[in-house]
């Protein structure tokens, strides 16, 4: 009779802690419930959002926000750590910013700063709204428009994984990722018109471990930007267009610049671009590194310059054209390259004639162009690549021009 208490109880002092596991499992921080948030489009979220952070931050245990379904209105967010310990974020909703672009003092909307172990998913969508800014009214006056916010920026995170999230209309480029340790973006989606200006899809710099993979991006400037300091970048599985494709640089611009190193992307596909993969440094200016840059199995569709070295990049002739570009590329490959071109000049590698491109391969370029231009062409200045597999249009070719075409 004793042992059978004895089992009941113990049975039941188990159930009560199954279930007390159980609620602090599922006991999610959701903005709307515990914090007072409203999907109702216009009461801001920011305050209940922050309010969710500080709790989810300053917990011994993983956390996790919820931001149900729902339309939400936000005027400005920054989620800071350092964190006691790993913080999800689950975006079910969209989330609007604010319309009027001066309605910003800073160049962010939404900044996560500082955080190690952070992850955000749930199908939800940042939606910029940018359509007023694309437009640069009162731009002449200089009042907003170089403060343009960033939809997203993830500043100095470890270990951070971003997954099934969309950023749609940013007022400038969609997300800056700065100074991270080991972040990875999947199933992400970039959404802007092609002809909104700079808005960028992912721009990388100074960061060490980034992986951009099965990804979409359609936007109005680069679908991935790498700046200066980034290093070991995998892109894997990304489509892109409208967009100027995947762009390493510009760079050369700024003192100072520290070296690009170890970028690879592959399996991605790009339609309706301005460039394919692409590598610009301005023409003169300062000094630099690129090496161990290679892009493989790419397939473009209709893209006006698929495959791109321009060390003599000087947008709305803001540098000395004649000069010779300081940053120095080497260990450079294209291989499988494949698909049509919208322009006839389908392969340029033009490198800088002061520092000549090192250790260059191309192998299996098969890209068509059969416009009224034709045929396509290959041009190739200051660097001799090691050429293998099928070459069309022949590798390095073609004359290159007194004065190349601008590119953008
Ligand atoms: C990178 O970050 C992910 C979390 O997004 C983590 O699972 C993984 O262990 C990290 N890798 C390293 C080498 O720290
Ligand atoms: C190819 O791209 C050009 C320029 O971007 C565009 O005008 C044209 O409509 C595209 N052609 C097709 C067949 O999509
Ligand atoms: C280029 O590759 C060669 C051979 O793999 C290597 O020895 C060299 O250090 C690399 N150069 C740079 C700048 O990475």
């Amino acid at each position: 009779m004793e042992n059978k208490i004895n089992v009941v109880s113990t049975l039941s002092t188990i159930m009560l802690l199954f279930l007390s596991v159980v609620e602090v499992r599922s006991g999610a921080l959701d903005v709307v419930a515990k914090f007072g948030a409203k999907a109702d489009e216009k009461t801001d979220l920011s305050k209940p959002l922050s309010d969710a952070w500080k709790e989810a931050c300053a917990s011994a245990t993983t956390s996790s926000i919820v931001i149900p379904k729902g339309v939400y209105f936000l005027s400005q967010a920054t989620l800071e750590g350092p964190c006691k310990a790993p913080i999800e974020l689950q975006v079910q909703g969209t989330i609007k910013a604010p319309t009027d672009p001066k309605a910003f003092k800073e160049p962010k909307w939404i900044e996560f700063n500082k955080v190690e172990n952070f992850k955000m998913s749930g199908g939800g969508v940042f939606d910029g709204q940018g359509t007023r800014a694309y437009k640069r009214e009162g731009c002449d006056k200089k009042d907003f428009c170089s403060a343009l916010p960033i939809n997203i920026r993830f500043d100095y995170l470890t270990n951070a994984m971003i997954q099934d999230i969309t950023t749609r209309d940013s007022k400038q480029f969609h997300v800056n990722i700065l100074g991270c340790k080991n972040i990875t973006l999947q199933k992400f989606s970039v959404r802007a018109p092609k002809d909104s200006p700079n808005t960028d899809g992912i721009h990388i710099g100074r960061s060490d471990g980034v992986n951009i993979i099965d990804s979409d991006i359609r936007t109005g400037d680069d679908c991935i930007s790498i700046g200066d300091g980034t290093k070991h970048l995998d892109v894997k599985g990304v489509t892109c267009g409208p967009g100027h494709g995947i762009s390493i640089g510009s760079l050369g611009k700024f003192e100072n610049e520290e070296p690009v190193e170890g970028i690879t992307a592959s399996k991605c596909t790009l339609s309706d671009t301005t460039n394919g993969v692409r590598i610009k440094t301005w023409a003169g200016e300062y000094g630099g590194t690129v090496s161990d840059v290679h892009f493989e199995d790419i397939t473009v569709k209709n893209v006006s310059c698929p495959v791109i070295v321009d060390q003599k990049y000087c947008p709305s002739n803001k540098c000395k054209m004649n000069a010779e570009s300081n940053v120095k590329l080497s260990n450079i490959s294209f291989k499988n390259i494949r698909g049509t071109a919208a322009l006839p000049e389908v392969v340029k590698i033009i490198c800088s004639g002061k520092f000549p491109c090192e250790n260059v391969e191309l192998a299996d370029i098969d890209i068509k162009y059969s416009g009224p231009k034709g045929p396509g062409v290959s041009e190739c200045k200051n660097v001799k690549p090691k050429i293998t597999g099928k070459q069309n249009p022949p590798a390095c070719a073609a004359p290159v021009p007194p004065n190349p075409t601008p590119t953008v």
